[in-house]
């Protein structure tokens, strides 16, 4: 029997949550402590200091962001009617390896591919396919991620092949706006419920849903960092959001009802569950002191 276990069982009080936040030792609090402490106490959720980015990650991030947004510029360029997704994936793949980015799907959890192509009903993480050709009417999502230097920026756009019904235009137009709101929804210490419910809001108004299963994320060192960005909710809800915050915004827009499945053949392509077409945007943001800055411009 082990002797200190069962004094440690016996003596130490247990407690569940322990504070998130923690000043820095032998250093005077700061205005942002202060609030991030204020906020935990009143029981809210609050990042730890390792989600504020140091001005050397925030660089590199923004030198990841240019990139991202030179490949996504280099898609528009490029896609047309008869286009495969595999084409697509070339695209993306040899533009930011010339470019000295590493395309961040590509094998990322086991993608096959260097960028998820989601075409009308599929809602996101598409796969590019030879067998795939964009048909007149289309519409997709090409979403870009890529790591330069270390460091990760995330954005996607829809693209509208040739001209679609004013139904399926109308929703990239209603998506587009979602991300929109929820970027002008976004002020230092404002929460992720917030941009959440101003989304929602929008895309109901226009008889859209969003999807639930699926949201943004902070980004930056990793593909996929603490928070959660969900793209619906109430207003102070989820993590509060501070100044050095890097997350993305990538609201997801239904014609039809939010739900979705996950394609069991290949175990990524979400697909609405009703099949009608899904439209998204998204962008990399960083939370500064005084508004939100698009790194993926
Ligand atoms: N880029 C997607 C996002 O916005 C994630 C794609 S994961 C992949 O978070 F493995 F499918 F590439
Ligand atoms: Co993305
Ligand atoms: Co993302």
């Amino acid at each position: 029997m082990c002797f200190i276990a069962v004094i440690m069982g016996n003596l130490l009080k247990k407690k569940k949550n322990r504070r998130q936040w923690h000043a820095i030792a032998g250093e005077p609090l700061t205005e942002m402590d202060k609030i991030i402490m204020a906020w935990e106490n009143r029981g809210k959720l609050v990042p730890t200091r390792k989600l504020v980015k140091t001005p050397e990650q925030i660089e590199g991030i923004r030198r990841a962001g240019v990139l991202n947004t030179a490949v996504l510029d280099h898609v528009a360029e490029h896609i047309r009617e008869g286009m495969s997704t595999e084409e697509i994936n070339t695209l993306v793949h040899t533009f930011t390896v010339e470019h000295g980015g590493i395309p961040a799907p590509l094998n990322y959890e086991g993608f096959p591919k260097s960028v998820c192509t989601s075409i009308n009903e599929v809602v996101c993480h598409g796969i590019p396919s030879e067998d795939e050709i964009l048909e007149e009417g289309d519409i997709i999502n090409v979403d870009v991620t890529t790591i330069l230097g270390g460091y990760y920026a995330d954005a996607s756009r829809m693209f509208v092949i040739g001209k679609t019904t004013p139904e399926k235009q109308r929703l990239v137009d209603v998506a587009r706006e979602c991300l929109q709101i929820g970027i002008e929804a976004c002020h230092p210490y404002c929460f992720v419920g917030d941009i959440g419910n101003a989304i929602a809001r929008h895309a109901h108004k226009n008889g859209f849903t969003v999807v639930r299963d699926l949201c943004g994320h902070g980004v930056g060192n990793e593909f996929h960092e603490d928070p959660d960005i969900v793209h619906y909710g109430k207003k102070g809800s989820g993590m509060l959001l501070v100044p050095g915050m890097v997350f993305t915004i990538e609201p997801m827009v239904n014609m039809g009802d939010w739900h979705v499945f996950v394609d069991a053949d290949d175990d990524w392509t979400v697909v609405t569950e009703d099949e009608l077409p899904s439209a998204q945007w998204e962008h990399t943001l960083l939370m500064t002191e005084t508004g939100v800055e698009i790194l993926t411009y």
